[in-house]
């Protein structure tokens, strides 16, 4: 297979408050995808950050006393501290207050300037400052309040730089109606409706901000935070980010494969950053792909409602492969999602524990006190195994829906995979068959079959569920640094010669706990 370059970004994150059960999910899927792409053989450049200037940052430090700076590096940390614990296999980490990214923006602004794309206008209208965007409100409006955040908007009436976005409206139509640029489908048709109604040009710098990038020749503005956070992207994308240089040539890989963001965000990445690219000249993104909320226990997540999920309790009370798989597992991804701690217990207990812990526990019993050391089947010949056939229908199944970012098809596949094999060793017995000599044979290529099923879910499981991959793969005494999906699935690769690891639970139950 060819081996090709694939960068993935999750959104950079505002640093107004420590990372929750959204950013996680985002950011362990993103991580999916990229173990993915990896296993697929490609090279992947998965980016990662924080978005850390703006109104909401600069006031979020001052009701805390502190210097933002400060308040930035405190909040950052917690970001990278998580994704640590979460196991995200990030390959740059972007912070929008690095000088590098500083010295990015205003190279890029050069460009942007260059095309005659800058201009200086005035800017009405009620703001919100969690959104940090004009809202289309009626100006005549009196309180209007966000329908996201749900706080009064603050009127403003502004001296700002304006860039011509209205310029690209035909190829930003062209863009958005592309194949596979917005998904899931379901979005695209918002998006298309949105240009439709003709772009505007938007604001790109802020008066009286003084936490934000200084724009080059307006001494009294900032960049407005969502024209610098977006050019993270390119920051975090460049092979020496000491010397920022823009060309696409000093880019790891332009341009990016796939954005992977929130519903809320999608006109950002969809619409003006394309035209911001396109203006500097730059190639757009290949895609974009806008997922649900979390909800919780049917409520939107909030801090008034006291219903926040930290992640961090999460990762402690149920462990990482049971928050990853459940997150990835259970929620549709591209929908909205509830998260429910019964369910959330009671799937992690029955898919991880007993439909694919067990079997993996009692088969490798069998095995070692059967046969000890080596599985008494001729390798060289074989017989051909139902579950070999099942097996090469559901890595289909997993791979095709992973193409599409539909891990909870792609993880069905894998339990449905373990189902069989289940099944298979309840349907032929093989505790009873052993006791006659005869059937010694039978046995061994039965048992060799139930683990070369395990091996193959093991590999599987890796992009979504890293740990637990490893754990299950360590048992059958693989080594896992050299895996791929193409050199990895095909049926008979488990070596019967080699002793298996003594058998030891790969997951244990999680507890129901009321108070959780
Ligand atoms: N800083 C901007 C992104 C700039 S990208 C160049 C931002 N940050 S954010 O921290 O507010 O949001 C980051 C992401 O988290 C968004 O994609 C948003 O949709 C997502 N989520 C916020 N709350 C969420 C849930 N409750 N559930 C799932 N994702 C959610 O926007």
């Amino acid at each position: 297979m060819m081996n090709m370059k694939y960068t993935i970004t999750t959104p950079l994150y505002y640093v107004n408050d420590k990372p929750h059960l959204g950013s996680s999910y985002t950011t362990i899927a993103c991580d999916a995808i990229a173990r993915f792409q990896r296993l697929k053989g490609n090279t992947v450049h998965f980016l990662t950050g924080v978005d850390e200037h703006g109104q909401k940052i600069e006031r979020t430090a001052e009701s805390k006393n502190l210097d933002p700076q400060i308040h930035c590096d405190e909040i950052t940390e917690k970001y990278i501290y998580l994704w640590d614990k979460l196991n995200i296999s990030y390959d740059r980490f972007i912070r929008t207050t690095s000088k590098d990214h500083t010295s990015l923006v205003h190279k890029f602004y050069a460009k942007v300037l260059k095309s005659d794309d800058i201009y200086i206008g005035r800017q009405s209208g009620w703001y919100c400052v969690g959104c940090e965007e004009y809202k289309d409100v009626d100006e005549k409006d009196k309180c209007p309040i966000c329908s996201i955040h749900k706080k009064e908007l603050e009127w403003r009436d502004e001296e700002n730089l304006f860039f011509k976005l209205s310029k690209y409206q035909d190829q930003i139509e062209k863009l958005i109606q592309k194949d596979g640029f917005i998904s899931p489908k379901s979005r695209k048709n918002e998006i298309i409706n949105f240009v439709s109604k003709g772009l505007r040009d938007f604001s790109i710098s802020r008066v009286n901000l003084k936490w934000g990038i200084n724009v080059p020749g307006n001494k009294d503005h900032t960049f407005y935070v969502w024209f610098d956070a977006l050019l993270g992207y390119i920051s975090g994308s460049l092979i020496s980010p000491n010397s920022p240089e823009l060309t696409e040539e000093s880019l790891i890989n332009w341009p990016v494969n796939i954005h992977v963001i929130g519903k809320d965000i999608l006109r950002f990445h969809a619409v003006y950053w394309p035209a911001m690219l396109i203006s500097a000249g730059m190639k757009t993104p290949l895609s974009v792909f806008g997922h649900g909320f979390l909800t919780r226990e049917g409520q939107k997540m909030g801090k008034s409602l006291g219903n926040v999920l930290n992640p961090i309790e999460l990762l402690e009370y149920g462990g990482i492969d049971a928050m990853r798989w459940y997150l990835l597992r259970d929620i549709e991804f591209g929908e909205d999602g509830d998260f429910k701690m019964r369910r959330f217990v009671d799937i992690v207990n029955s898919d991880l524990c007993n439909t694919i812990g067990n079997l993996l526990n009692r088969t490798i019993t069998m095995s070692k006190k059967w046969f000890n050391e080596k599985i008494p089947i001729d390798y060289t010949s074989l017989p051909e195994s139902p579950l070999k056939v099942q097996s090469e229908i559901k890595i289909n199944e997993y791979m095709e829906s992973f193409k599409d970012s539909n891990f909870k098809n792609s993880a069905n596949a894998i339990i449905d995979l373990a189902n069989s094999a289940n099944l298979f060793l309840n349907d032929r017995e093989p505790w009873k068959l052993i006791k006659d000599i005869s059937k010694n044979t039978i046995v061994a290529n039965d048992i060799y079959s139930v683990l070369e099923c395990c091996r193959i879910i093991g590999i599987l499981l890796n992009p979504l569920v890293p740990d637990l991959s490893q754990r299950i793969l360590n048992q059958l005494s693989i080594n896992t640094s050299t895996i791929s999906f193409d050199n990895s699935l095909n049926w008979g690769l488990l070596n019967p010669e080699i002793s298996l690891q003594n058998p030891k639970p790969v997951m244990d139950k999680i507890e129901f706990n009321e108070d959780k």
